[in-house]
């Protein structure tokens, strides 16, 4: 994938990444719903996670990373990060298309997942891509922000049966 300038590939996140994925996940997310290193490391142990990174070739750094649940034909996006310096170079989308390939491969029917209200990068990201809206959860989050703990519920097809 090349987009003004980024060149960046997709591979599977090895025990290696841990501190750079930490590192973003904390840049992403600073208060305490952000991962903790316990909980990226249980994921990346997870046989039903699929945890991806994008980085940047020719020897560049990890700038994102994407983690999807499997269950049975339904696949749950967990997040997906890019690292603010990277951001608005197609990283996020590489991401999600990678994560949906990778899910249709795993057998997937549809691609769910959940995404604060005042988020609105993420919110235009998933439109973008194609995601609808199918619902609201008031209280999704423990942790306010903007005095909200709401979250919108998105889904898109991936194929039919
Ligand atoms: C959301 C996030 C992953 C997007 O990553 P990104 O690499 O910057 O996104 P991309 O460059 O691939 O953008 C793809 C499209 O999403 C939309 N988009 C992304 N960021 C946007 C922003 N800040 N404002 C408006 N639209 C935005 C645009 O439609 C964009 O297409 P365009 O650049 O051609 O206009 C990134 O902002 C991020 O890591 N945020 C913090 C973590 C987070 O909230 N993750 C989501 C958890 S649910």
């Amino acid at each position: 994938m090349r987009k003004k300038g980024l060149e960046t590939e997709i591979r599977d996140a090895r025990e290696a990444d841990l501190d750079r994925i930490l590192e973003i996940e904390q840049e992403c997310f600073s208060g305490p719903e952000g991962l903790t290193r316990s909980q990226l490391r249980t994921l990346h142990r997870n046989r039903d996670a699929h945890f991806m990174v994008a980085k940047e070739r020719d020897g560049g750094s990890v700038a994102g990373f994407a983690i999807h649940l499997m269950d049975e034909t339904i696949a749950r996006l967990i997040t997906i990060d890019v690292s603010a310096a990277k951001r608005r170079n197609g990283i996020g989308r590489f991401l999600l298309r990678g994560a949906e390939e990778r899910a249709l491969r795993g057998g997937a029917l549809k691609m769910v997942l959940e995404v604060r209200e005042s988020n609105s990068a993420a919110l235009a990201l998933y439109k973008s891509a194609g995601y609808k809206p199918v619902g609201e959860i008031p209280n999704y989050y423990f942790y306010p922000v903007k005095g909200s703990r709401k979250a919108i519920a998105m889904e898109k097809k991936l194929r039919n049966r």
